[in-house]
């Protein structure tokens, strides 16, 4: 199987999938680019790379490059996805896909006439206790799905150091819950509408955080199973020793299940078994920068499937209609709360003429 030649684009978390590339036989690093020159120079030294750019055009031009990792600020995924896709490579971007649909509309024709493959790189979905979650849940013993609960709660005060954090284009809602929203969207294809509230919290408002950080709802599938998404993202966190950061939890007519971001735990009960399974031993393959704020794991995991599936001719899931049916739920999670009512995805949908993307 041949290398396929990454080219990334964005290099804070960008850095994750430069490790992830190098620690492949699947991808070869063939350029990296970041508007800030002086970072693009410490990264390339970093991994003893000596091919780097402050010019994406330049990166687009290269005939190398045959993907394009998109790791720069949230609201700049739509047009860089258009750029890469027009220069007619393939694009995996991290979450969230798209800050709003404003643009959905054009990457979806932009990605279908290319011919090119787009992956949303959702990444909780390649960590260990989540993939084992998704396999158990497949093998069809737990039976039929009765709810889904997932939650995300970090103290990201941190993140807030970074400029565009603190502009308006910034919403954890998007940034931070969309890892939540994916793993139920993962179980439950067809939510089709939602209720919720947010609030500014008292800590991301003296941070100079524009939009909300603190947010509860309650989703409802077409098939009539409901399931809950919630999320804080500038307080203080419970020990992971009881309570993990990021957690999704699967109950089923035959037992229940909860893959748990820490301490790289999966806990499932059925018949007479219970069970805590750890992946612990995993840690540096995961976390290798110290700290638990990369994702160079997980991003392995899901570029060595996107390679899978591009030598098997299949594709990558999530996938661009996947991403924006995502999108669209988090649009329709932002209405509802600035309404006070619930809001229907299609309806979303509709006004930006995407109806299609669900089935009728
Ligand atoms: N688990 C995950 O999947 C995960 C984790 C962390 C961050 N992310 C995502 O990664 C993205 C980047 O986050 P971050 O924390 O690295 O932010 P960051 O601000 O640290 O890095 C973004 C980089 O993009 C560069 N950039 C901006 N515009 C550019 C352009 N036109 N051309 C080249 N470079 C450009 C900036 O100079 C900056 O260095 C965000 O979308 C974030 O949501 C995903």
């Amino acid at each position: 199987m041949k290398k396929l030649g990454l080219g990334v684009l964005g290099l804070g978390e960008g850095r994750s999938i430069i490790s992830g590339a190098l620690n492949s036989e699947l991808w070869k690093v063939v350029q990296l680019c970041d508007l800030n020159e002086e970072l693009a120079w410490m990264r390339s030294h970093e991994f003893s790379l000596d091919n780097f750019t402050s010019s994406m055009d330049e990166m687009l031009a290269n005939p190398e490059v045959d993907v394009v990792g998109i790791y720069t600020p949230d609201h700049l995924h739509a047009t860089h996805i258009l750029q890469a896709l027009r220069a007619g490579k393939h694009v995996i971007c991290t979450k969230p896909f798209l800050n709003d649909l404003s643009q959905a509309r054009e990457v979806l024709e932009a990605q279908q006439q290319s011919g090119r493959m787009v992956m949303v790189g959702q990444s909780s979905r390649f960590f260990a206790p989540f993939t084992r979650q998704r396999k158990h849940f497949e093998g069809g013993e737990f039976g039929d799905l009765i709810t889904v609960e997932a939650y995300y709660n970090a103290d990201h005060r941190w993140f807030l150091k970074k400029g565009w954090a603190k502009t308006d284009a910034f919403k954890w809602l998007y940034g931070g819950l969309s890892h939540p929203v994916d793993l139920v969207r993962w179980y439950l294809p067809d939510i089709e509408e939602v209720m919720g509230y947010s609030s500014l919290s008292k800590n991301g408002l003296e941070l100079g955080l524009k939009n909300h950080d603190t947010f509860q709802f309650i989703f409802k599938s077409a098939g009539g199973i409901p399931a809950r998404v919630s999320g804080t993202f500038n307080s203080p966190v419970i020990p992971c020793e009881r309570d993990s950061n990021m957690s999704c939890t699967l109950r089923c007519a035959n037992g229940a299940s909860q893959g748990d971001y820490y301490d790289l735990r999966y806990a499932w009960k059925m018949g007479g078994q219970s069970v805590v399974e750890t992946f612990e031993d995993q840690d540096d393959y995961y976390f290798r920068f110290g700290g638990h704020s990369h994702h160079a794991g997980e991003y392995q995991n899901y570029i060595e499937y996107f390679a899978r599936c591009l030598e098997a001719g299949e594709t990558p899931k999530p996938d661009v209609r996947e991403g924006i049916v995502t999108v669209a739920l988090m649009q329709a999670m932002e209405e509802s709360c600035a309404q006070g009512s619930p809001v229907k995805i299609r309806e979303v949908l509709a006004r930006q003429g995407l109806a299609e993307l669900l089935p009728s």
